[in-house]
């Protein structure tokens, strides 16, 4: 079964070929152009998709030494996302669907990202808890089968990513700044006594907040004078890096508490950081499993392995644009 992946939800281009469950082909295009805006630019990042998405189908294919005639299915990313964005890549594989007679289904971008931990770890068992945590979202789901999923918390403001970009930007890095926050942290030995608070959200349970602690550094940085100086970036990017890791390893212990589950994916763009992934293995043990880097971050790989699961339990439908939401 060859599975073609779509994914255009927001400032990544990306398709890719599944053989069965194995990647033959995965081309991931980043929009650099939304660095110096602080955020991704939506009428740029549907710009962008549109010249894009045509010769990196084209480039995939020829990867996986495969014509359109050998595909079997297209998944496509139809939520939720950047409206124009996700139009983008349905109506591509639209086109395909029209052009070629394949069969194309729609993928929630949240259930992409929690496979995306099974095309490396494909003997992980169910039920696991995945924690999602990318540029938009910041939720804990109880995975009871494919396809069955259950909200156990989420951010009430702020994604732990977009907390990530928002203190980048006030520290003068490029968006996006998770990974150089990273590695900024990685240079200051200690936070020297500097901590900055873990929100707790009322009423109690696994939910999250990031707004605050973003606030809490910024007033850091305006009462000390913050004029750019290299140790003090380095002990702030610690201090934020820390409490962000706090609240989530607190958020994952009670969920895994609560379920007596102890089986994790740990998902999306902030899975790429190393020292998030030390601190939950450290709570939970070898049982947290994570993808490569560049499988964390949005990917068409991951859509096409949804899709191929999609397609053996009879749960295909058609792609419907629906930029908000979670998942269900
Ligand atoms: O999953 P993703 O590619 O896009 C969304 O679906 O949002 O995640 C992108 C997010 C950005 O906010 C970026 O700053 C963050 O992932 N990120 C990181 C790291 N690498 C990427 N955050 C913390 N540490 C990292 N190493
Ligand atoms: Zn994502």
């Amino acid at each position: 079964m060859i599975t073609l992946g779509i994914e255009t939800s927001c400032d990544e281009t990306s398709v890719a070929i599944l053989n069965n469950t194995e990647i033959a082909a995965n081309r991931i295009f980043t929009q650099e152009i939304h660095s110096e805006f602080g955020g991704v630019v939506p009428e740029m990042a549907s710009r962008a998709h549109l010249s894009k998405i045509e010769p990196l189908s084209n480039a995939v294919l020829a990867d996986a030494g495969m014509g359109i005639d050998d595909i079997d299915l297209v998944a496509v990313t139809d939520r939720p996302g950047l409206a124009g964005a996700l139009l983008v890549g349905i109506g591509f594989a639209l086109g395909i669907q029209s052009g070629h007679k394949k069969i194309v289904t729609g993928i929630n971008h949240l259930e992409g990202h929690i496979c995306s931990v099974l095309l490396e770890h494909p003997h992980l068992s169910f039920p696991f808890l995945a924690l999602v945590v990318s540029g938009g979202h910041t939720a804990i789901y109880h995975v009871k089968h494919f396809g069955d999923y259950e909200c156990l918390g989420q951010t009430v403001d702020d994604a732990a990513g977009e907390a990530f970009d928002k203190v980048g930007k006030l520290l003068g890095f490029p968006y996006p700044a998770g990974r150089a926050i990273e590695q900024e942290a990685a240079r200051a030995a200690d936070t020297g006594g500097l901590t900055f608070p873990i929100a707790r959200v009322s009423p109690p349970g696994i939910n999250f907040s990031f707004s605050g602690l973003k606030t809490a550094v910024r007033y850091h940085l305006e009462k000390s004078g913050f004029a750019g100086d290299p140790e003090q970036r380095s002990v702030v990017c610690k201090a934020f890096q820390t409490a962000v890791i706090e609240s989530l390893r607190n958020g994952l212990l009670t969920a895994s508490e609560e379920t007596g589950i102890r089986n994790v994916a740990l998902v999306g763009g902030v899975a790429c950081n190393g020292a998030l992934r030390v601190a939950l293995k450290e709570s939970l043990g070898e049982t947290v499993f994570y993808p490569s880097p560049r499988l964390c971050t949005d990917n068409a790989a991951m859509i096409a392995l949804a899709g191929y699961f999609r397609f053996n339990k009879n749960m295909l439908r058609p792609p419907r644009l629906q930029p908000g939401g979670g998942l269900k």
